[in-house]
C-alpha cells in the first residue's frame, strides 16, 4: 500500500509565527532560551539520526532492547487497532510493534504524528511499503497544541518515545499529560519512554559525543533560525555545551557565545556577551515513581514498567482510567 497525503495541522505560516514568537520571547529574555522543536528540519532530523547511532548515545539502543522484548506483550495487552505515534520520527524502533502487531493481526491504522516533514515523508513511504495491508495516516502537527486533534475511534495505542517527553519542561509536561489523558477514551492506551537517572558520567558523553554530530545538531537551530527569520547568527561562532543538573536531574545543551555578537532578528538586534549561554534544550531524565506519579495525577494507571538489562532506559505501558 502507499502512505496517504500527509494531513496538515500546521501549515507553514503557523510555522512561521511559532518560530517568530519563540525566538521573541527567548532571544530577549534575561537568561536567552530557545525551545528544542526548531531543531528539527530537514537536516536537524538527519543529524538526530546520526546521533542515535553514536556509540556515546545509549537511548535509542537501550529503548530497542526492551521493544524488542515486550513488543508482542504490548500487542497482546493493548489489542490496538490504532497507532499513534508522537514525535515519530523515522520510526525505526516502532517497526518492532508493527512486527508485533502484524503477526498478532488486528491492527488497521498507523499515525505518525512529527513537526518534521521530511522525516514523516520517508518514514511513511517506507512503512507503507513494508507493511501492506496496514493504513498509514502521517500528520504534520505539533504534540504540544494540537493533541485535541488525533484521530478517534477503535481501541488506540499511543506511543511516544525515544524520552522526548523529558525534552519539556516540568510544567509542559504537565500539560501535556493531562491533554493527552483528555484526547483519549477510558482503556486507550499509552506507551512512554523515558531516559532514567543515572551517573553523569554515563549521560554527559551521550550529549557530547566526540564526534561532534551533537554540537552540529545544536548548532542547527541557528541555522534554521537564519534561513526562516533571515537573522544572521554565525553558528560557527557558538560552542556546544551539556551540563548535568543534578538538582533538576536533566541535562541542559546550550550553545555558548565565544566572542561578544550582535545578531540582527526579526526588528531586534540581540547581544550576545563574550561567554554567554543561550539553552537550547532540556533533557530530564526520569525515576521509576516520578513517571508512576506523573502518569497517576494525569489519569493513567500504570500496567507495565520495563527497563533493558542495564536499567539505562524505562518504557512504560499505561492505560486512561
Ligand atoms: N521518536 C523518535 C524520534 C525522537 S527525536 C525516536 O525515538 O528516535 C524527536 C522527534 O520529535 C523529532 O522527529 C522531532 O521532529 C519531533 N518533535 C519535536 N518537537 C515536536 C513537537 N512539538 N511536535 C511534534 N513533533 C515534535
Ligand atoms: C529527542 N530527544 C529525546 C533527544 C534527547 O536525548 O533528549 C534529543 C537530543 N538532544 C541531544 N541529543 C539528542
Amino acid at each position: 500500500m502507499t502512505a496517504e497525503p500527509l494531513e496538515i495541522y500546521l501549515e507553514q505560516q503557523d510555522v512561521e509565527r511559532g518560530l517568530r514568537e519563540d525566538v521573541r520571547a527567548g532571544l530577549t529574555a534575561e537568561a536567552k532560551w530557545l525551545p528544542p522543536k526548531w531543531f528539527y528540519d530537514s537536516r536537524g532530523s538527519e543529524l538526530f539520526e546520526e546521533i542515535t547511532r553514536l556509540p556515546e548515545y545509549y537511548p535509542t539502543r537501550a529503548e530497542r532492547t526492551v521493544l524488542a522484548e515486550h513488543a508482542s506483550d504490548i500487542a497482546a495487552l493493548t489489542g490496538a487497532k490504532t497507532l499513534i505515534e508522537l514525535g515519530s520520527g523515522s520510526s525505526e524502533k516502532t517497526r518492532l510493534l508493527l512486527d508485533a502487531f502484524t503477526r498478532r493481526g488486528g491492527l488497521g491504522t498507523f499515525v505518525p504524528l512529527d513537526v518534521s516533514v521530511s522525516a514523516l515523508l520517508a518514514s511513511t513511504a517506507q512503512i507503507a511499503a513494508d507493511y501492506p495491508g496496514l493504513r498509514v495516516r502521517g500528520i504534520v502537527g505539533d504534540f504540544t497544541r494540537q493533541l485535541d486533534r488525533l484521530p478517534t475511534g477503535g481501541r488506540r495505542l499511543v506511543v511516544f518515545l525515544g524520552g522526548t517527553i523529558g525534552n519539556l519542561l516540568p510544567a509542559e509536561r504537565v500539560e501535556f499529560l493531562s491533554a493527552m489523558r483528555t484526547a483519549l477514551e477510558i482503556g486507550d492506551w499509552l506507551l512512554l519512554g523515558t531516559d532514567l537517572v543515572k551517573d553523569p558520567s554515563v549521560i554527559v558523553p551521550a550529549y557530547d559525543d566526540a564526534a561532534g554530530v551533537t554540537a552540529e545538531f545544536n548548532r542547527n537551530v541557528l541555522r534554521v533560525i537564519n534561513r526562516e527569520l533571515g537573522a544572521d547568527f554565525d553558528p560557527a561562532a557558538f560552542e556546544h555545551v551539556a551540563l548535568w543538573d543534578p538538582d533538576h536531574e536533566w541535562i541542559e545543551m546550550r550553545l555558548r557565545a565565544t566572542r561578544p555578537m550582535s545578531v540582527r532578528v526579526l526588528d531586534l538586534t540581540v547581544d550576545f556577551a563574550a561567554g554567554e549561554e543561550l539553552r537550547t534544550e532540556v533533557s530530564a531524565k526520569f525515576r521509576p515513581a516520578g513517571i508512576a506519579a506523573e502518569l497517576g495525577t494525569a489519569g493513567f494507571t500504570v500496567a507495565e514498567f520495563w527497563t533493558d538489562p542495564d536499567g539505562l532506559f524505562g518504557v512504560t505501558l499505561a492505560r486512561a482510567r
